[in-house]
C-alpha cells in the first residue's frame, strides 16, 4: 500500500510542476464590484480548484461549478444551480445584498440561484474559493463565514466536507447523484446519515433503501474495510451538537473523491495520470438492502441461489427449502424466553440494520450480554465500537434485516438462540475439536466460523512420524500424482480422517522460519473455492503441506475423460467456473494477501462430494517467493497450454497471467478437449486457435461438448466463450480482472468484443514442433519449469 501512496505522490508533484495553462481571466476572490462572469474562473489560493461556468452536455445549459484546477479532464465536485441552468452566455455569479451569492442570466431581475441569505451591506462581503474546494462567503474584518457551498453538497464528498446533521441549526447534509452525465440536476440516489437507533450510513433510491454502509464502529463504518484509512482518516461525531462523518487526508498530496453516480453507485476515485476507482458499492449481490429478507445471512461467495442462509435458530418462511425474499422466523416450536436459550456467534459480518438497536456506550460485552439475555424482546447484541476487543453495547429487538458475511473483515454478531439451537451447536463444536487438527470450521447452515486470529503454528503442525505413517512411508500406492513442486500422497490419519500430502521438492531454497510463516498466512485463507490447508511438517530436510483429502478427484479427471464427463451438465458446468472465478478472485483481490496462482489448470481444481470445485496448490507461489522478484521470474513454473505469453516467455507474471490460464480453463470446460495438443491438424495447433477462428466466423456454437446434454441456453455458453475468449488476449492489458470476470458471469451486461488471442504454441515453435521449446515441456498436462538462461 505506501508504495502505492508514494507513486501518487511523485505523480502528484509532477504535475503540480506543470505551468497552469489556462487563459482565462483567473480571480482569487469574489467581490460585490467583481462578480464573476460566464468565462471567468475563481482559483483556490494553492490552485487546487477553481469554480466558473460550464456545460456538462448541451453546451446552451451553463452550470456554476467547482473543478480540480489540474486535473486535465474536467472533474466537477459541486454544483451551485444544478437545476437551474442558465440558458445564455451572460451568466453572473455575484454578491448581492438579497440573496447573497446570486446566479442569473441576460435579466439580472430573475435569480437563476441564490444561497438564501440576506446582507444589510453586501459591501462588506467577500466570496472566496478554499483549498478544500469549499465556497465560502465571508464577512470583512471578522472573517466570519455566513455561508459555505460544504453544506450544500453534489454528488460528491470532498476532503473536510461534513456529512449528516447539525443538530443545533437543523441542516442535514448527504450526497445526491446528478440526472445523468451530461444533467448536473438532483438525480434520485442519496447518501447520508440515518440518525435513528445507532445511526448508519444508507444509500437511497428515492425513498427506498439500496444499501447500507452501516453505523460507525470505531475505526470503520460496519460494511466497509478498514483499509480506506490508507486514503483517509474518517472521524465520526454523535454528541449534542451534531451526528457527522469527516473524511480528513491521510496525506495531503493524494487526490481523492467520493461521488455517487447517477446509477446510484459510490465510488472512491484516487487520481494517478487518470481516476483510478479504488472501490464501489454496491457491486455484490448481498451489498443490495435486504436481499434475503428477515433472519437471514447472505454469503456472497456462494452463487446467488444458495446465498441466503437463515441465522440460527431461525428455519425458512417459505415452505421450499430454499430462503429467498420471504427470509426466516424462529424454528417451531423454539422458545427464547427464560427457557435455557442463550447466543451462537456468527462471525465476520455486516451488523444487521441498527434504525431501531439500542445503544449504552459505558458498558462491557459482557454487561451487554447479560441486559441481552435479561430481555426477551432482544434479539442479539455486539460491541458499539470494534476496537480494542469491544467497547460499549448495541442491541437489536424485534427481526435482524441486512446482514452478509465478509470474507476478511466485518464484526462478530452474537444472536439468540433457543436451547436446542444452542445444544446442537455445542456437539458440532466438541466432535470437530475430537477431531480435526485445523481451526476451519464452518457450520453449513448458519455460516459460522472460528475467529481465524486463532489460526497458530502448534495447531497446523504435524510430525513426520504421523505422516510418514498416514502415507505407508510415502508408498506408490498412496500417490495420487505429481504436482508443480513435488509428489502428493492420500494419507489417513490415527482417527481415519483422510488427508493429501503434498512432500515439497528439495529446490525451494527457503529457510524454515520463512516457510513457517508462509503456511501460516496461507492457512489464513479461507474461502470455499480453495482447498483447506490443515498442517504442515519440516523436519530435517522435509517441507510437507496437509491438505484436506477430496475423494472426486481433479476436474481434468472429469471433463477430459469420455464417460465421467456426461455428469458435468451445463448448469454443472457453470456453478464449477463461477467457484473457479471467485475463489481466484479471492486469491487476487478478497484476501489478505494478494496470491498469483502461476499454475492454474483442470488438474489443480479438485470437485468435493457436491462437486464444488476447490482450487488447489494456491500457495505454492508464495511459499516459493525466495527466488522470485514482484513480477518477474527466472524460473517459469507452470503448465504448458496454460501459461499466458509474457509469463512463459519472458517470464513475466501478474494477475492477469491468471486470468490468461483462467481463460484456457474455461475453453476446456465447455469444449471438454485440452488447450495443448487438440489440434494437432489445425493451423493454430491449439484450442484457443480453433475457437478463435470458430468465434470470427459466427460458428463457435460448434465447439461446445456434446455430453453437456440437452437442457442449456445456448446464448449463456456463448457467453461464456466470449469471456474466456476476452481472458486469452494476447495484451495483458486487455484481460479483464478477475473482479470483472466475476461480474461477467453473474450478469447480462454487454461484453467488449475479445480481441486476438495470444496463439503460444505457434509463437513459441513456428516450426509446428511442440515439443522443441526451451525448457523441455512436452505438451501434456504435466507441469514444467522453463529455466530462461538470464
Ligand atoms: C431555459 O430554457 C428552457 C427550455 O429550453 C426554458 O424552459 C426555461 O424557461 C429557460 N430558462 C430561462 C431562465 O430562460
Ligand atoms: C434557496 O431557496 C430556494 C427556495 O426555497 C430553494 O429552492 C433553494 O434550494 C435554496 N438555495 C440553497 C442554496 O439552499
Ligand atoms: C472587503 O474585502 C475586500 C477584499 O479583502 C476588499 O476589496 C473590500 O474593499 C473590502 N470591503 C470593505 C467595505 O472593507
Ligand atoms: C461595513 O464596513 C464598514 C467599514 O468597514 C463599517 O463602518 C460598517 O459598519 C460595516 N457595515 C456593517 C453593516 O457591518
Ligand atoms: C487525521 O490525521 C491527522 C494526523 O494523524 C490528524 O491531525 C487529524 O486530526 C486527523 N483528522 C481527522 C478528521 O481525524
Ligand atoms: C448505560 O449503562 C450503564 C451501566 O450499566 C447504566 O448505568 C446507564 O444507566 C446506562 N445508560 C442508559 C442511557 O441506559
Ligand atoms: C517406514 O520406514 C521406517 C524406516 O525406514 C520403518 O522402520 C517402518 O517400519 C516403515 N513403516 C511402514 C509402515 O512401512
Ligand atoms: C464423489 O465422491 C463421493 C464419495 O467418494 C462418491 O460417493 C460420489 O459418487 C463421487 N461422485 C462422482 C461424480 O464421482
Ligand atoms: C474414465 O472414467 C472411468 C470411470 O470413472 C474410468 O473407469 C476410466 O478408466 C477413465 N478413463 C480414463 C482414460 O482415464
Amino acid at each position: 500500500m505506501s508504495s502505492i501512496i508514494e507513486a501518487f505522490i511523485k505523480i502528484l508533484l509532477l504535475f503540480l510542476l506543470l505551468p497552469s495553462s489556462i487563459c482565462q481571466l483567473s480571480l482569487d476572490a469574489l467581490k460585490p464590484d467583481h462578480p464573476i462572469r460566464d468565462g471567468d474562473v475563481l482559483v483556490s489560493s494553492t490552485q487546487i480548484f477553481a469554480l466558473g461556468f460550464f456545460s456538462p452536455g448541451n453546451p446552451q445549459h451553463r452550470y456554476v461549478g467547482v473543478w480540480y484546477n489540474k486535473v486535465p479532464e474536467q472533474t466537477i465536485v459541486w454544483v451551485a444551480n444544478r437545476d437551474n441552468p442558465v440558458n445564455d452566455s451572460y451568466g453572473v455569479l455575484s454578491i448581492n445584498g438579497d440573496g447573497g451569492l446570486v446566479i442569473h442570466g441576460k435579466d439580472p431581475s430573475t435569480p437563476l440561484w441564490s444561497a438564501n441569505v440576506t446582507l444589510s451591506s453586501p459591501y462588506n462581503f467577500t466570496a472566496k474559493l478554499l483549498d478544500t474546494g469549499n465556497l465560502v462567503l465571508l464577512e470583512n474584518g471578522s472573517q466570519r463565514v455566513v455561508w459555505e457551498g460544504f453544506d450544500y453538497p453534489s454528488d460528491t464528498m470532498l476532503y473536510f466536507m461534513k456529512m449528516g446533521l447539525n443538530r443545533r441549526s437543523g441542516l442535514e447534509c448527504h450526497l445526491t447523484s446528478w440526472k445523468s452525465k451530461d444533467d448536473p440536476g438532483t438525480g434520485s440516489y442519496t447518501y447520508g446519515i440515518d440518525p435513528m437507533g445507532f445511526p448508519q450510513l444508507f444509500l437511497h433510491k428515492g425513498r427506498e433503501a439500496s444499501w447500507r454502509a452501516g453505523p460507525w464502529i470505531g475505526d470503520r463504518l460496519s460494511a466497509l474495510p478498514v483499509m480506506t484509512a490508507t486514503i483517509y482518516n474518517t472521524s465520526f461525531v454523535n454528541n449534542e451538537d451534531e451526528i457527522t462523518l469527516v473524511f480528513a487526508v491521510a496525506k495531503d498530496s493524494l487526490i481523492t473523491r467520493v461521488v455517487i453516480d447517477e446509477s446510484g453507485i459510490l465510488q472512491v476515485f484516487v487520481w494517478n495520470d487518470q481516476w483510478i476507482k479504488f472501490s464501489s458499492h454496491p457491486t455484490e449481490w448481498c451489498d443490495y438492502y435486504g436481499q434475503c429478507g428477515p433472519n437471514t445471512n447472505c454469503d456472497s461467495e456462494k452463487d446467488y441461489k444458495l446465498a441466503c442462509t437463515c441465522l440460527p435458530g431461525f428455519e425458512s418462511k417459505s415452505p421450499s427449502l430454499s430462503v429467498g425474499k420471504t427470509g426466516c422466523i424462529r424454528k417451531a416450536g423454539a422458545s427464547t424466553c427464560q427457557n435455557g436459550e442463550g447466543f451462537v456467534k456468527v462471525a465476520r459480518v455486516k451488523l444487521p440494520d441498527s434504525s431501531t438497536a439500542h445503544v449504552n456506550m459505558s458498558m462491557s460485552l459482557e454487561e451487554c450480554k447479560q441486559k441481552c439475555l435479561m430481555d426477551c424482546s432482544c434479539s442479539a447484541y455486539t460491541s458499539a465500537d470494534d476496537r480494542g476487543g469491544g467497547i460499549g453495547c448495541v442491541t437489536w429487538h424485534g427481526d435482524l434485516m441486512d446482514m452478509r458475511t465478509f470474507s476478511d473483515f466485518g464484526q462478530d454478531l452474537y444472536v439468540r438462540v433457543d436451547v436446542t439451537s444452542l445444544g446442537k451447536r455445542r456437539q458440532n463444536k466438541y466432535s470437530f475439536e475430537l477431531t480435526a487438527r485445523s481451526t476451519y470450521f464452518e457450520e453449513a447452515a448458519g455460516g459460522l466460523v472460528l475467529d481465524d486470529s486463532r489460526i497458530n503454528l502448534e495447531l497446523l503442525l504435524f510430525h513426520l512420524n504421523t505422516i510418514a505413517t498416514a502415507t505407508n512411508n510415502f508408498s506408490i500406492e498412496n500417490k495420487l500424482g505429481e504436482g508443480g513442486f513435488g509428489p502428493v500422497y492420500k494419507g489417513i490419519l490415527y482417527d481415519g480422517k483422510e488427508i493429501a500430502v503434498k512432500r515439497l521438492s528439495k529446490f525451494s531454497g527457503q529457510g524454515v522460519e520463512e516457510f513457517k510463516n508462509e503456511v501460516l498466512l496461507i492457512a489464513k485463507l479461507q474461502h470455499r473455492n480453495l482447498v483447506k490447508i490443515l498442517g504442515c511438517c519440516f523436519e530435517g530436510e522435509e517441507k510437507i503441506l496437509i491438505y484436506e483429502y477430496l475423494p472426486n478427484k481433479s476436474l481434468d479427471s472429469f471433463i477430459f475423460n469420455e464417460t465421467r464427463r456426461a455428469i458435468l451438465s451445463w448448469t454443472r458446468r457453470f456453478e464449477i467456473i463461477l467457484g473457479i472465478a471467485r475463489g481466484l478472485l479471492y486469491l487476487h483481490e478478497d484476501s489478505r494477501l494478494r496470491i498469483i496462482h502461476r499454475d492454474l489448470k483442470a488438474s489443480n481444481v479438485l470437485l468435493d462430494n457436491s462437486l464444488n470445485p476447490k482450487i488447489a496448490d494456491f500457495g505454492m507461489a508464495r511459499i516459493f517467493r525466495g527466488e522470485q522478484t514482484e513480477a518477474n521470474t527466472k524460473r517459469v513454473v507452470g503448465t504448458y497450454g496454460y501459461m499466458s505469453p509474457e509469463y512463459a516467455m519472458e517470464g513475466l507474471f501478474s494477475i492477469k497471467s491468471d486470468v490468461y490460464s483462467f481463460g484456457v480453463l474455461l475453453l476446456e470446460i465447455i469444449t471438454g478437449k485440452k488447450n495443448a495438443g487438440s489440434y494437432e491438424k489445425y493451423p493454430y495447433s491449439n484450442l484457443i486457435g480453433h475457437v478463435w477462428e470458430l468465434w470470427k466466423e459466427g460458428r463457435a456454437v460448434k465447439i461446445i461438448d456434446s455430453s453437456i446434454g440437452e437442457s442449456y441456453l445456448v446464448s449463456e455458453i456463448i457467453r461464456c466463450i466470449q469471456i474466456a475468449l476476452l481472458c486469452v488476449q494476447e495484451f495483458a492489458t486487455d484481460r479483464p480482472t478477475m473482479s470483472a470476470v466475476v461480474s461477467m458471469l453473474s450478469n447480462d451486461a454487454a461484453l467488449p468484443s475479445p480481441r486476438r488471442p495470444a496463439f503460444l504454441l505457434k509463437t513459441m515453435s513456428p516450426s509446428g514442433d511442440s515439443s522443441s521449446n526451451k525448457g523441455g515441456c512436452s505438451v501434456n498436462d504435466v507441469t514444467c519449469t522453463i529455466v530462461e538462461a538470464r
